[in-house]
């Protein structure tokens, strides 16, 4: 399948435009080629035609999965599942649609019930994911989710799974990692350990992943607090969740305690400062002071992709006293990244520094995507041989030049905050990865 097919079937289709296998045909032709926005039209241009079409749906699901609009996944893959409500294949797509989205009660509540439907089910984003609770498929299945069970963990990953961030690492491991080490020194020299760090940054470029690998790096429990946590919180204004919250990470110290998009919780807009959600940040901003309790070997790691919206109040000494920014991965960082996302996988003669030349501007997120689609593509030639043909440089190079960097939009935010609104040269790493002189 290539663009002069793709020509074909679309001359052919000017000649019948309601044939409806030939459309799903040129839909399917076209997600194959990864041009999914276009695949999507097709898709919906067949369920127009015959609305209750499956495949056509599902499709239709996944070209927008891949264009990462997970939230209209999540609803088509409902719809499908009204259908059918035993596809394996629908409910995987749903549970990677909610994990990426950031549902994770719902993405694990769909992930057991694969698994008790098929215990031998094995998919690798997934296992990664919930690698942390692995539950018996045979015991207490009526259990609801353990709530506390499903936000802490213990990572099974540490710094060797991240790639380049040297910086961030190394500052990570002068405030956090070196503290809890030698707390002697740190006394002798009346040096006062705690506060927290923030990250910022283009989304996708590891700094979830990053916090996580420090968790792991010390064999510390991980509890992460994800956006819909924080909404839950707005919704109850409810400070004592958020007290409880910082109780359980004491009780489990050392315990990371991170809070993802963590503005959500610090907006700094004004209608938020006069609502009930002002009680929120306060008692945020007197949990990590640890005004009335012990925060020892409790570290507090924040990230945002929007660090403008955040209240100036949380930059204080003691809080998120120090600001990293996590810039997409340079030339060799992204060599080390592909290396690590590669591991294991069937390798031929792989050039990974010319691919990471080819990729200027990828996050991590990006990265994985070129590898996903590689990956898909090598597997579909693989079907007729049953032998997995190893990947080779000019795969990963065909699938990086369909892929478009997604870092490129934030940078135009960014911009605009660094050259305006740079108080106190907050904003300064941006600049200088710009290259824009002060
Ligand atoms: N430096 C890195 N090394 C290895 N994997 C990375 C790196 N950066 C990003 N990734 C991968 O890319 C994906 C997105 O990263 P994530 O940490 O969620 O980004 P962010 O939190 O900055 O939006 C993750 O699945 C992660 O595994
Ligand atoms: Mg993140």
């Amino acid at each position: 399948m290539d663009q002069n097919a793709i020509n074909n079937l679309r001359e052919a289709l000017a000649h019948s435009p309601d044939n409806i296998p030939l459309r799903l045909h040129l839909a399917q032709s076209l997600a194959q080629l990864f041009q999914y926005q276009e695949a999507e039209q097709e898709f919906k241009a067949v369920l127009r035609l015959s609305p209750q079409h499956k495949d056509a749906k599902f499709g239709l699901a996944k070209a927008y999965f891949h264009q990462e609009k997970y939230g209209v996944t999540i609803v088509v893959i409902e719809e499908l599942l009204h259908l059918d409500p035993d596809a394996e294949n629908y409910k995987l797509l749903l549970c990677r649609a909610y994990l990426r989205n950031d549902n994770k009660a719902e993405a694990q509540q769909a992930f057991q019930e694969l698994v008790r439907a098929n215990p031998t089910l094995r998919d690798e984003e997934l296992d990664q994911a919930f690698r942390n609770f692995h539950f018996d498929a045979s015991a207490d299945a009526d259990d609801g989710i353990d709530e506390d069970a499903l936000r802490s963990s213990r990572p099974g990953i540490n710094f060797k799974h991240v790639g380049g961030m040297d910086r961030v690492k190394d500052e990570i491991s002068l405030k956090i990692i070196k503290p809890l080490e030698h707390k002697e020194l740190y006394a002798a020299y009346g040096k006062k350990i705690g506060g927290g760090i923030l990250m910022y940054g283009p989304p996708g470029c590891g700094k979830t992943h990053l916090a996580r690998a420090t968790a792991g790096e010390i064999n510390a429990e991980f509890i992460s607090v994800g956006i819909s946590d924080i909404l839950d919180m707005w919704i109850g204004s409810s400070e004592k969740n958020l007290h409880q919250l910082f109780e359980q990470a004491r009780a489990k110290a050392p315990c990371v305690l991170f809070f993802d998009e963590v503005d959500a919780l610090g907006a700094s807009r004004s209608d938020m400062r006069q609502s009930a959600g002002r009680q929120l940040i306060n008692q945020f901003l007197s949990e990590l002071d640890g005004v009335d309790a012990n925060n020892d070997g409790l570290l507090v790691i924040g990230a945002t992709n929007a660090p403008w919206h955040m209240d100036p109040a949380f930059r204080r000494p003691g809080r998120f006293d120090r600001i990293l920014f996590v810039e997409p991965p340079d030339q060799k960082g992204r060599e080390a990244i592909l290396q690590i996302m590669l591991a294991g996988k069937p390798l031929g003669k792989v050039d990974l520094s010319s691919v990471a030349k080819k990729t200027e501007g990828f996050s991590g997120a990006d990265l994985q995507a070129v590898i996903d689609r590689c990956i898909e593509d090598k597997l579909k030639a693989s079907f007729s041989t049953g032998i997995p043909d190893p990947i080779a440089t000019k795969d990963l190079l065909k699938a990086a030049k369909v892929h478009k960097a997604t870092t490129r939009e934030w940078f135009n935010t960014a911009r605009n905050y660094a050259l305006y609104a740079n108080e106190s040269g907050l904003y300064d790493d941006i600049l200088s990865y710009l290259k824009v002189k002060k």
